[in-house]
Formats: C-alpha cells, sequence, structure tokens
C-alpha cells in the first residue's frame, strides 16, 4: 500500500475565511498545501496527478473552512508536555498563539514559577525564543504554534523588584532582551498590566518595549491595566502607547467586568471604532460570561459566583463554589480565596448582553483564553469555537457562518501577521476543518468541562490528517513553530 500522494475534500461548503459567501466545491491538498480550490476538481487534476494517487473525502453536507486560529492562548508549555493538544485539536484548532496576557515561558529560566506566572505550569526553561521553538520543534505538537513574549517575563528576566517601574538600565536590558526574541521569530508582545507583577509598570515601559516591536513588524496584545471601573482609562492607556509605538493593538479577551460595569461595552465599542481610524486595532473574545484566572481575592466580591478551578492546599475544593466552601469553614469568601493560595477559579463576572455585543462586533476575533494546566478548568479550554459555531452562529444567529468563520481564521491571521493561513487558497499552507454546520457544538460545561465537542469530522494541520471524529487522539502531529517573517 502507498501512501495517496493528494487529498481531495469534494462537494463541501467551502467557507473561505474571508468571510465571502460559501460555495459549493472541492478542495485539493497536496504536500503542506492546497494546490486547488474549485468545482468538480476531479476532472480537471493537475498535470502529473492521476485519481490513482488521490484519496477521495466525501465532503458533501459539511463546511470546509481553514484551521481555526486560537489567538488568545496560555499553550506554552501544553504544546511540549501533551504535544496531542487535544482540547484544541479537537475543536477543529490548528494554530496557537501562544505568550499571551504578559506571561510567556521564554525568554525566562526558573524552578519555582512565581505569581501569575503558575497560569503557564512549571516549565520555564527557555532563555530565548530560539530554545523554545528548538523545543517545539523536538516535541511536534499536533498544531502550529506562533510567540508571543510577554512583558511580565521580560520584568521577571530582567528585574528584582518587580513592585517597581523598570529604571533605565532594566528598561534597556528587557528592549534588548526583547529584539533578540523578535529577531529569533517571536510575533510580538503581550502586556498584562492587569497583573500584580506589572501593574507596577507605567504606559512609558511598555511604550519604550512596542517601540523595538514596531521596528520589527510585530503585534501587540494586551491584557488591560483595567476591565473594571476604569476600563476606558485603561483602553486609552493601551491605544496611546501602541499608536506611539506604531504597533497594531489586539485588546485581549475584550470584556466590562463586575456587575457595576455591565453594559459598558456599548462605550468601550463605540471607542474602539474611534481609534481605529487613526490605528490598527482588534480584540479577542471568548463566548462565556465566566472569566478564569489565578485566585485574586480584589475579584472576590460576594456578589459574583466563583468556582474554584486548582488550589495547590486545599485540591479537594477543586470544581466546588468558593461560597460554598467559605460556609462550611465559617469564613468569608476572601478569607476562604486567601486559604486556598495558589489555586486558580472562574469568575462570573460579565453579562451575557455584552459577550454578544463583543462576539457580533466585526474586530473580534475568537481566543479560547483556555487553561490547561488547571485541574477543573474553565470550558473555554476544550469548547470556544464550537460554541461560537452552534451556539452563538447557528443557533442564535449573532452572525453568519461566513462571519464566524472569519473571526476564526482570516481575521485572526491578518491582524497577527500569519503568512499563508487563515484563507483556503490555492498555494497556501493546507491547514483545514470539515465540520458539520448543522450539528457542531460545545459539550465542555462547568461542571463537566473535559468534554469533547461534537461536529468536527477532520482536520488537517500542513496537509497532514490530524485528526478525525472517531480517533481519540491526534493521528499525525504535524505542527511547527510559525515564526515571524524576516526572522
Ligand atoms: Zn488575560
Ligand atoms: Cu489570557
Amino acid at each position: 500500500m502507498t501512501t495517496p500522494r493528494a487529498t481531495l475534500l469534494e462537494g463541501g461548503r467551502i467557507v473561505d475565511g474571508s468571510g465571502a459567501p460559501a460555495v459549493i466545491g472541492d478542495v485539493l491538498l497536496q504536500g503542506d498545501r492546497v494546490l486547488a480550490v474549485g468545482p468538480q476538481l476531479r476532472s480537471q487534476l493537475p498535470a502529473g496527478l492521476s485519481l490513482a494517487d488521490v484519496e477521495c473525502i466525501d465532503c458533501s453536507g459539511l463546511a470546509v473552512a481553514p484551521g481555526f486560529i486560537d489567538v488568545h492562548t496560555h499553550d506554552d508549555a501544553i504544546v511540549l508536555d501533551a504535544p496531542e493538544m487535544t482540547p484544541k485539536l479537537s475543536q477543529g484548532v490548528t494554530t496557537v498563539i501562544t505568550g499571551n496576557c504578559g506571561l510567556s515561558v521564554a525568554p525566562y529560566v526558573v524552578n519555582e514559577p512565581p505569581g501569575a506566572l503558575t497560569l503557564l505550569g512549571r516549565s520555564f526553561r527557555f532563555p530565548s525564543v530560539a530554545a523554545y521553538a528548538h523545543a517545539v520543534a523536538q516535541a511536534a505538537p499536533a498544531v502550529n504554534v506562533a510567540a508571543l513574549v510577554g512583558h511580565t517575563t521580560l520584568r521577571y528576566a530582567c528585574m528584582d523588584d518587580l513592585s517597581a517601574p523598570a529604571d533605565a538600565g532594566q528598561l534597556q536590558a528587557m528592549c534588548a532582551l526583547l529584539e533578540r526574541c523578535l529577531q529569533e521569530g517571536a510575533i510580538g508582545l503581550s502586556s498584562g498590566l492587569f497583573y500584580a507583577e506589572a501593574m507596577p509598570a507605567p504606559a512609558d515601559e511598555v511604550t519604550a518595549l512596542a517601540r523595538v516591536v514596531a521596528r520589527h513588524h510585530g503585534v501587540y496584545t494586551t491584557h488591560l491595566r483595567s476591565e473594571m471601573a476604569d476600563i476606558l482609562d485603561a483602553m486609552h492607556e493601551a491605544s496611546d502607547s501602541a499608536f506611539a509605538a506604531g504597533v497594531p493593538l489586539i485588546i485581549s479577551h475584550h470584556k466590562c467586568a463586575g456587575p457595576a460595569n455591565w453594559g459598558r461595552t456599548r462605550e468601550t465599542l463605540p471607542l474602539i471604532d474611534q481609534l481605529a481610524g487613526r490605528q490598527e486595532i482588534a480584540m479577542d473574545v471568548y463566548p462565556y460570561v465566566a472569566g478564569s484566572t489565578v485566585l485574586r481575592e480584589d475579584l472576590v466580591d460576594g456578589v459574583i459566583d466563583v468556582l474554584v478551578s486548582w488550589s495547590a492546599p486545599h485540591p479537594q475544593t477543586t470544581g466546588r463554589l468558593l461560597a460554598a466552601v467559605a460556609a462550611e469553614w465559617g469564613v468569608t469568601q476572601r478569607e476562604a480565596c486567601l486559604r486556598l493560595q495558589p489555586g486558580g477559579a472562574c469568575y462570573f463576572q460579565m453579562h451575557e448582553d455584552d459577550v454578544r455585543r463583543v462576539l457580533a462586533h466585526p474586530r473580534s476575533m475568537i481566543g479560547s483564553d483556555g487553561l490547561p494546566h488547571d485541574r477543573h478548568p474553565h470550558p473555554r479550554l476544550w469548547g470556544a469555537f464550537p460554541r461560537v459555531l452552534g451556539r452563538y452562529g447557528r443557533d442564535e444567529q449573532l452572525f453568519t457562518l461566513e462571519q464566524a468563520v472569519h473571526k476564526m481564521t482570516g481575521l485572526s491571521a491578518r491582524h497577527f501577521r500569519l503568512r499563508e493561513r487563515g484563507e483556503i487558497r490555492a498555494g497556501w499552507f493546507a491547514d483545514v476543518v470539515v465540520f458539520d454546520p448543522a450539528r457542531v457544538r460545545d459539550l465542555s460545561t462547568y461542571e463537566d468541562p473535559l468534554q469533547r465537542c461534537e461536529g468536527i469530522e477532520r482536520v488537517y494541520v500542513n496537509g497532514q490528517l490530524a485528526l478525525t471524529a472517531d480517533a481519540p487522539s491526534s493521528l499525525q502531529r504535524a505542527g511547527r513553530m510559525l515564526l515571524r517573517p524576516g526572522a
């Protein structure tokens, strides 16, 4: 038996990622590329290719789309430790962007990761992006990986006392380190000014780093300093930094958090549209009303529900509501939160109407923000993409199928500068997902988050069949490190 030289996906509804209306047709894959797209390709195969060389897959009734790009992940270490990447691949994700929220595993070496770095697990052993890229190549994950460099990580690498702004020498060291990371292929910078280790950094510190990013044509993503009462100030700070430096800005997991701020996407989204008049700006979003991060007592207000996703000192509380744990212990929720640290939680801090408004906005891309190291993770880790396609697209008709796919593919590749990916086009890389638009849906829940979704039929990564609906795990691991063009 010889391996087929090409794959023909026949008769599917081609949703090409550009946002254009779907057309019924065929997609021919050969090597790591899409060779041709069009009607009836069987009868007009390119010269040198006979039908005997082609594996034909009937895709009638199914959608054929570019592989989804998860633009907001904390998968830096998990692509090395669990390279099958089943939580993502099973959703149709073929590329993950790592290093978000100011937190990246490279460039930093430490045995016991402190503070917010615990979100990424324990693999802090890469002094450079080159070393990280080498490890990715060795691990051969099932999905492609593009890496941002975290501002908080740079601070840890170059500063002893993170409670102060960087001094001139430290800032110079951070800029030099970032420059080297970009030269080695990192796609940009992320910040997480909301986190304690970055909060003391003034806007100027970030702007200086963003200037380095501009020289290398990278992007800047940010977890804003505030997503609560001060969100507009935080948005102005981020957009001013990006504008002054001349880099494209992506606002991470855009939300208005806390009951006092519900409804304020009516202010934030028009501000984004207004800023778009002077600079490239976009945002990512996950389709849930709960956020998730490390346990922090300032996020515990006694009003919203808080679900424990892990706790080092009290693992038995995993998956329980903080209020119930506090009642059992006879303490306040904040006191219980303190006792549970280090740990993580889901915070039910958003209003459904805000989530919908952000999802429906033409500048929003889908990013899961899944936390793969949590014992009882937020359901977005396994469900974000099918939930957008199924619940919000098909069932609630918040957008068309074409728009939903665009938010996961073409728009994402454009904003993150991923070359020749994000659309089904002849000559481009063959990252492809075949799914059933009528059946696709998320099954992962807050109670039972480790559930694989339904309706994703086949996933190709760089032309290789990576997953089918009935395969328990990845078939071939053909993911690559996607280095910034010019690196
Ligand atoms: Zn974040
Ligand atoms: Cu994040």
